[in-house]
């Protein structure tokens, strides 16, 4: 099939290139020239995992191709799927100008049929004003609107959109309903479902989804504080609870808040769709709350450790991404944390594996920034630790105790072991767990 992909971002690029891999030919459109040319040159602007060596094999092969030309676009492909920013308007709804404006660009470009596919996060009745949007201008007969949520997660992206869980299909139009069941079948090879719905029930479906997933974290972190005050530790607790089939043992994990970009504004999203409703959605509420608060914690922590003394303390902070196996900093706990110590006088050097080129543009000369772990913990009174990459987990503890001023360690993933810091000498607090003092 002859695809298009408008928005070349982590969903764009990903779906794009995945879409190239199973025999389409995909044509990806973004309007950000710098990306585009670096994309033409066969380099990728982003890090994802297993995606350089699919990305250079459909390049080679000629079925994977990059423009800035919308037009272009529209020629080329069958089907057309929106993968645009909606990021959080200013009274947290989903802002749907990226994709009603492209919706009306298309409108103009169109002179066969094409499929329309969402596959952004958007509310519910996204797909109608996308309809009524390429209808200023188009005869519907020439057009069908799907919503596609894409469930794809940061860091195993390629590995999710290979083998999707499930795919989500909303449309009412048999026509375009067989043409995504024929693109999506090479993905679903091994029983995995499509599941067709109605265009507002596939919307739901998405917020609902990552809704769900948020209130989890946000449950565990008010586990977490509270097995701090009883004296539980949240990790016994969480396998104890986990292995109830109804409950499971995936996204039980306390930490220092959700972030990244798609859990805080979606949830703000839904709150607001259920407002407009006229729906008091109190579960929602409390979500957004309980992670404001969590991603305080970790400075709130050191201000008790150092009796509300943190001007001239120096921290170092490994991993700064919102979470391991991607360069994405957007609504990282890493930035409050930061920020929240700069306001209180202190000095940070940060280490992460790939998120550095990011965090230099937000803060710049402010903060300092080491080449490795080891050099971001010289003079440090502390280690605090963010983003649990692999790479921070079995680290030479002999060689980190000599570059801190004190081996002191605040850990907001609960990566090392309570008995082997005890043993090593260290004070360390975590999330959930008992504080390790010498
Ligand atoms: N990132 C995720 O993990 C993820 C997962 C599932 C769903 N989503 C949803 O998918 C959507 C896209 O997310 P993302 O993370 O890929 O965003 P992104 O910001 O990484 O990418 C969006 C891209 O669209 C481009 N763009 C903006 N306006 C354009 C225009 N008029 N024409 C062409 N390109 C344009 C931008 O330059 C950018 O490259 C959002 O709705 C998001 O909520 C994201």
């Amino acid at each position: 099939m002859n695809i298009s992909m408008i928005g070349t971002g982590y969903v764009g690029l990903v779906s794009g290139t995945c879409f190239a891999e199973t025999g389409n030919h995909v044509l990806c459109v973004d309007i950000n020239e710098e990306k585009v040319q670096m994309l033409q040159s066969g380099q990728l602007p982003i890090y994802e995992p297993e995606l350089e060596h699919i990305f250079e094999r459909n390049t080679k092969a000629g079925r994977l191709h990059f423009t800035t030309d919308l037009q272009k676009a529209v020629a080329h492909a069958d089907i057309i799927f929106l993968a645009l920013p909606t990021p959080p308007g200013e009274d947290g709804s989903a802002d749907l100008s990226y994709i009603l404006g492209v919706a009306r660009d298309l409108s103009k470009m169109i002179t066969n049929y094409k499929v329309i596919v969402d596959k952004s996060t958007v509310p519910v009745g996204t797909a109608e004003r996308v309809h009524a949007a390429l209808a200023e201008h188009l005869d519907p007969q020439l057009f069908d609107v799907v919503s596609n949520p894409e469930f794809l997660r940061e860091g195993v992206a390629v590995e999710d959109f290979m083998k999707p869980d499930r795919v989500v299909v909303g449309t009412t139009s048999p026509k375009a309903q067989a043409l995504m069941k024929q693109l999506y079948e090479p993905f679903v090879r091994q029983g995995n479902p499509i599941y067709f719905m109605d265009e507002r029930s596939a919307e739901m479906t998405k917020y609902a989804a990552n809704s769900y997933l948020a209130t989890r974290i946000s449950f565990m972190n008010e586990i977490a504080n509270l097995c701090e005050r009883v004296g539980a530790n949240v990790d016994d607790v969480r396998l104890g609870i986990g292995s109830d089939l109804r409950i499971g043992k995936r996204f039980l994990f306390p930490g220092i808040g959700y972030g990244g970009s798609c859990f805080p504004k979606d949830v703000q999203a839904l709150a607001k769709t259920a407002e407009e409703y006229d729906y008091d959605f109190k579960i929602l509420k409390s979500v957004m709350q309980v992670n404001t608060l969590q991603k305080q914690i970790m400075v709130e922590k050191l201000q008790t450790y150092y009796n509300n003394e943190l001007a001239g303390k120096h921290f170092a902070i490994w991993g700064l991404s919102f979470k391991p196996n991607t360069d994405d900093i957007r609504e990282a706990p890493s930035l409050h944390i930061i920020n929240g110590l700069l306001a209180l006088g202190a000095t940070v050097c940060c280490y992460d594996p790939e998120a550095m080129d990011h965090i230099k543009k937000i803060f710049g000369n402010s903060i300092q920034y080491a080449e490795n772990p080891y050099d971001a913990l010289t003079d440090a009174d502390a280690l605090l630790i963010l983003t649990e990459w692999n790479l921070f987990r079995t680290p030479d503890f002999q060689k980190l105790s000599n570059h801190l001023k004190s081996k002191t360690i605040f850990d907001g993933r609960n990566i090392y072991s309570m008995e082997q810091m005890n043993e090593l000498g260290f004070y360390y607090e975590s999330v959930g767990r008992k504080t390790i003092k010498q």
